[in-house]
């Protein structure tokens, strides 16, 4: 018998994705709060949201925007009280709504008590922090920090070097102490016992290490510590997502196969790689690709019976429009256009803060204009150890940018853009006066509206069985500029029709109903025509 969910009982979900600081600020001080994500409740029910993910909201000293905990279980300051949680937990639960958290079981923040009691505890066998943390008297290898520099670094009190993956101000637990181990389990269950409904669990392939090795990630634990978190009777009923490194099926099998008892889905990222040579650099590239990769995961998984994520956008990636789409003089069709060619696929889809409304990268002539620790870093290596001028740093910077994800929300036109009456805390993004959501709702007259394609596509799945559970089968070929895919069950069978860059008749093998969704609104045919075109419709 198996323990966990089945993935079957999370296809209805469809999951937001909030970046708290940045979407809605309530009281004024310029960082969004829970409060803020209360307010904007209704707006996200009318989208046709039933699920959020948070990123945390956790206390933390804000080395990376939160991913550095110092205590789990309570709420940052500047996000409100444990009081607004329980009312944000609520007010979802009242609406049918549920909510995941983001855990970070992989490392703390430098202020967490965790890793103040361990720096004194090196001498203290009694001092149970001791080896909550990886110390070393010399570096046992040469990783480097995801954010620039190494890995390791000289801690003064404890006089040994501690492992940090990311900031220096996030020290890597040792998880191969059970006290860690333990201590995370009970994290976890502070959480289930409010009524949390899920978890996001970040860089979750790292929290095994093989330290004298040369590459970290899959350590041989990792399985047995993911199953220690969730393969309980007290998370049996968690939905859990994981951030993964994975490339495989095979992988993927491990970690989210019905017996395993681990994970409900994964975010894999191969479809992301689509316009890009690395994460600071643009390359030229067809949909083709990421039609490609996305039809190799759907099959598989399928195959498989595995739950696949279906996502472009987080708050790590600059929009996805704006390196695979056109977003100025095809906006609204590549966001709408790119959601058809993904949403409707077999998974459960993500949407970020922005997307429903096509918000695109933003752009800035000054490095002063950018705050978060990754770009930042990696500003530094281009001109200090890569040779860069700073004009071509800052290019790159404003191409790969986190920041690009992380604007405050734009709810209008605004100076600051309805988001806060303060001063935000990070700057208003750059095209925030032409793309908000007022604008995007006053283009609805137009039928242009992002927004309400989304709302009308999230209605389409959920009144759908196929779509929730139905098989998928592509009919485009590979060498085609577009997409045509079905999805069907029993004798629900749907087109899904997407066109891609060019301007060209698509004929269909089958006949149709009149398009149930379609961006540019055409009736006539469910065939795409214009760049982006696309539509939805019941197979006759
Ligand atoms: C994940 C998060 C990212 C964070 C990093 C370290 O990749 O998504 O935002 O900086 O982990 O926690
Ligand atoms: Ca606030």
């Amino acid at each position: 018998m198996n323990l966990c969910k089945k993935y079957s009982d999370f296809t209805r979900l469809n999951i937001y994705q909030i970046y708290p600081r940045s979407f809605m600020d309530f009281n004024g001080d310029g960082i969004g709060d829970l409060q803020g994500i209360i307010s904007k409740l209704d707006y996200l029910q009318d989208l046709g949201i039933n699920a959020i993910w948070m990123c945390p909201c956790f206390k933390s000293p804000n080395a990376d925007n939160g991913y550095d905990v110092a205590d789990y279980c309570d709420i940052m300051d500047e996000f409100g009280t444990m009081a607004d949680m329980d009312e944000l937990i609520s007010e979802m639960h009242s609406r049918g709504m549920k909510l995941i958290l983001d855990l970070v079981p992989n490392h703390t923040s430098s202020e967490h008590k965790w890793f103040l009691e361990s720096r004194k505890a090196k001498d203290d066998p009694e001092n149970p922090y001791r080896d909550y943390y990886y110390w070393y008297d010399e570096k046992p290898n040469n990783w480097r920090a995801s954010f620039g520099g190494s890995a390791w670094e000289y801690d003064e009190t404890r006089g040994q070097y501690y492992l940090h993956m990311f900031a220096v101000g996030q020290p890597d637990l040792n998880w191969d102490n059970p006290e860690v181990v333990r201590a995370m389990q009970g994290v976890i269950d502070y959480w289930v016992d409010k009524g949390i409904d899920g978890f996001r669990i970040d860089v979750i392939d790292l929290i095994s290490k093989d330290i004298p090795n040369d590459k970290p990630g899959f350590g041989p634990r990792l399985h047995e510590y993911i199953h220690a978190m969730f393969g309980r009777e007290k998370t049996a009923h968690l939905f859990t997502v994981g951030e993964s490194i994975v490339k495989d099926i095979e992988e993927m099998q491990r970690h989210c196969g019905e017996d395993r008892e681990e994970l409900s889905t994964l975010f894999q990222f191969d479809h992301l790689e689509c316009g890009r040579a690395d994460k600071f650099t643009a390359k030229e590239d067809s949909l083709k690709t990421f039609r490609d990769t996305l039809i190799l995961w759907q099959q598989e998984t399928e195959k498989r019976g595995l739950l696949y994520s279906l996502f472009t956008d987080n708050h790590d990636q600059p929009p996805f429009i704006s390196r695979a789409g056109n977003d100025r003089e095809l906006r609204y069709e590549s966001a709408t256009g790119i959601a058809s060619m993904v949403y409707l696929l077999r998974g459960v889809p993500f949407i970020y803060q922005g997307q429903e409304i096509g918000m695109p990268s933003a752009h800035y002539d000054d490095i002063a204009c950018f705050d978060e620790v990754e770009c930042l870093g990696n500003y530094k290596e281009m001109i200090e150890d890569k040779g860069l001028s700073e004009a071509e740093a800052l290019e790159k910077v404003n191409f790969g940018s986190r920041d690009n994800a992380r604007h405050p929300m734009a709810w209008d036109g605004s100076e600051k853009c309805g988001f806060t009456t303060g001063e935000p805390w990070l700057i208003a993004h750059s095209r925030a006066g032409e793309v908000n959501v007022a604008a995007d709702l006053r283009a609805d007259k137009q039928g242009r509206s992002v927004y309400s394609f989304y709302q009308k596509l999230l209605r389409l799945r959920a009144s759908s069985d196929a779509f929730a559970d139905g098989s998928f089968k592509v009919i485009s070929a590979p060498e085609d500029d577009y997409f045509i895919y079905t999805r069907s069950l029993g004798d629900e069978k749907w087109a899904v029709i997407c066109n891609f860059e060019s301007a060209q008749e698509i004929e269909l093998p089958f006949e149709c109903e009149e398009p149930a969704l379609a961006n540019l609104g055409r009736k006539e045919a469910a065939g795409a025509y214009a760049p982006y075109e696309c539509a939805a419709a019941r197979i006759k």
